[in-house]
């Protein structure tokens, strides 16, 4: 039930901080990862040397989160793909390629489709669901849940950062297994990531209120790009699904980098831009990249809004609005910058008078392919 709330998804998005921390709950002990649930598979996944992410949707963008994670903790090459493209082009898969899906429902088609293709082909199958007992998990090898609780509104929200916290899991797991991170390297990635939820609670208090103002001048926009780098470049992704699916205004994520290559010439004066800012702090020069994008596309008449860290002052001049975000490493920043964007889409949609938890043409759970 609402329980008070005005929307499902108003409820989910204030109930993101404990998806998260109820997806590590129990699996956390002296900073080590403890996955019970993997036991069984212990062996296959010491001997895997290839990880193919699968999902659709806002569950394919939390793949491509926890593939640069992964990566860099288990030195696993991980690719991610759309369920519905996998099975189509003949990939090459063998019994040391792990195929990790991910959703929500457990019973979206095009992902369970692919699941029994991977197994056919020889592929060992781990699933991240939210769903207890839903067909895709019943049908892999293992299945590791996200606890973010039943999610109503068709949109996602909070199962988007249970999904990423549990590829995470996942990831320093394997860092484990593999030897590539120590105890110490991977506590201390632990300590950051039980740190998440406080920090997401933050965002949800302080950025709620302008980000509805913001909206609510905004009604009437037509379109709205999003921009963003390295874990930045999925959540920008995500963005512009939530204000097409929820707002139905036309919206693009694109990687910062990839503006020069084309996405600049739409910029024209009054074009609203969102950016997620990489922490000043990060070693990566990605910080100065990106705000030297945010100057090319202000000097082109764009209004820009930019997620960045509190403290970060060099966007201040550039940006026409800042949305803040706490201080976290680079991996958990996702999991931050993400919220203002879920409020931002539903907001939006509440200005324009729509139903945010039923919107148009959709459906919770995609069962047909
Ligand atoms: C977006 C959204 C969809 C789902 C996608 C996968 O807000 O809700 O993109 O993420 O249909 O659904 P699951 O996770 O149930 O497989």
């Amino acid at each position: 039930e609402k329980g008070g709330w005005p929307s499902f998804m108003k409820k989910e998005i204030s109930e993101e901080p404990e998806a998260v921390a109820n997806t590590l709950r129990g699996r956390v002990h002296e900073g080590a990862v403890t996955l019970h649930e993997l036991d069984g598979v212990a062996e296959v996944l010491q001997g895997v040397n290839r990880v193919i992410v699968l999902g659709c949707g806002t569950a394919a963008y939390a793949g491509m989160v926890g593939k640069y994670a992964v990566e860099k903790w288990a030195r696993v090459p991980v690719d991610v793909e759309l369920s519905h493209e996998f099975r189509y082009r003949d990939p090459v898969l063998d019994e040391r390629t792990l195929v990790v899906s991910v959703s929500q429902s457990g019973e979206t088609m095009d992902t369970l489709m692919a699941v029994r293709y991977a197994r056919e082909q020889g592929a060992r199958t781990l699933s991240i669901c939210n769903t207890q007992g839903a067909t895709i998990p019943r049908e892999s090898d293992a299945v590791l849940y996200t606890h973010a609780g039943p999610e109503v509104a068709v949109a996602s929200t909070k199962a988007f950062v249970a999904q990423v916290t549990a590829l995470y899991l996942l990831g320093l797991h394997l860092a484990g297994l593999r030897g590539t991170l120590d105890a110490a390297g991977i506590a201390h990635q632990m300590a950051e990531l039980e740190a998440v939820p406080a920090k997401i609670q933050s965002v949800v208090e302080t950025a709620s209120g302008r980000i509805a103002e913001l909206a609510h001048w905004m009604s009437d926009t037509q379109s709205v790009l999003f921009l963003g780098r390295h874990v930045g470049f999925p959540v920008a992704l995500e963005g512009a699904l939530k204000l097409k699916e929820l707002a139905y205004i036309h919206a693009e994520g694109f990687a910062a980098g990839e503006l020069k290559h084309g996405p600049i010439a739409l910029i024209e004066p009054g074009q609203i831009v969102f950016v997620v800012v990489p922490s000043p702090r990060d070693p990566s020069s990605l910080h100065k990249k990106v705000v030297s994008n945010i100057q090319e596309i202000r000097a082109r008449g764009a209004r820009v809004i930019a997620i960045a860290e509190l403290g970060d002052v060099a966007v201040v001049p550039f940006a026409d609005e800042v949305i803040r975000i706490p201080l976290a490493a680079p991996f958990f920043e996702p999991l931050l910058a993400v919220v203002p964007l879920h409020i931002f889409g539903m907001e939006l949609a509440t200005a324009k008078g729509l139903d945010v938890d039923q919107p148009r043409n959709l459906a919770k759970s995609v069962t047909v392919e």
